[in-house]
């Protein structure tokens, strides 16, 4: 299965979902590789920085905190090429395979989602980061369209996760649902909000993820797995 995560808007916490995504599937058993095709490189470094604390454990010979620093696969893509074939490859050697992308003007996300099985948009709920969406679902609906007329039962899996929320905006998040159920035609809204937490950034800093350190919130992302297998149902399923 290929996820991409993806939208025009930046800092809605793609890089940190796809990290944190990654993180519950490994925990999971899953076969599981990210891929970075964005020139930021935010999956990467994290990677980067929790490769380093595990060399650190293993000089120390700490061996619990050399389990928790197990690799993460990740590969980095250029974001401005075709990925495709990349992706196929991928494909051979892993079951999941998490691209976070830059933004939709990209190559790599204007290529990825056109064979990706799941497409993630996470947004937050202001009505300035909700209204940027209307871009990004016309064009995908464009792009559906142009495949259906080669193949007809070509349908995007097109995923709105609402992200970076925090305790106060219920109203807000009854707003985005009602703006959003205006695509769902289209789209789907997932049930699974994920939470603004000052951990994010702490964890960041050295490459962990919500699984390694038992965080209360990991229950979003196997939600948010589960979702993604069909096993549960989102807030508001595409209606085609
Ligand atoms: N749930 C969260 N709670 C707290 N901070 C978060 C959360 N998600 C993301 N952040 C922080 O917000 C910033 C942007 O997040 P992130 O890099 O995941 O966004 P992005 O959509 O990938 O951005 P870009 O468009 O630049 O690639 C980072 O500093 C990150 O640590
Ligand atoms: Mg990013």
């Amino acid at each position: 299965m290929i996820i991409v995560l993806g939208g025009k808007k930046g800092g809605t916490g793609k890089s940190n979902i796809a990290y944190l995504l990654a993180g519950a599937y490994q925990h999971q058993g899953v076969n599981v590789v990210l891929v970075d095709a964005d020139e930021n490189a935010t999956c990467v470094n994290k990677a980067h920085r929790r490769n380093e604390l595990f060399l650190q454990a293993e000089e120390d010979g700490d061996e619990a905190l050399m389990q928790m620093t197990k690799s993460i696969p990740v590969q980095s893509i250029p974001s401005s090429q075709n990925a495709r074939i990349p992706l196929q490859e991928c494909k051979k050697n892993y079951d999941v395979v998490i691209v976070d992308t830059g933004g939709f003007e990209s190559v790599a996300f204007k290529s990825v989602v056109m064979v990706a099985d799941k497409i993630i948009i996470p947004t937050q709920l202001s009505q300035d980061d909700i209204e940027q969406l209307d871009p990004l679902f016309e064009w995908l609906r464009t792009q559906e369209s142009d495949m259906r007329l080669r193949f007809d039962d070509y349908e995007m899996d097109i995923r709105a996760v609402f992200s970076r929320v925090n305790n106060y905006q219920a109203s807000d998040k009854k707003e985005a649902r009602e703006f959003l159920e205006e695509y769902a035609d289209l789209i789907s809204i997932s049930a699974i909000a994920i939470k603004e937490r000052s951990d994010v950034r702490k964890l960041s800093k050295s490459g962990l993820t919500y699984h390694d350190v038992k965080h209360k919130d990991r229950a979003q992302f196997e939600l948010l797995i589960d979702e993604l297998n069909g096993s549960r149902e989102p807030l508001v399923a595409r209606k085609v």
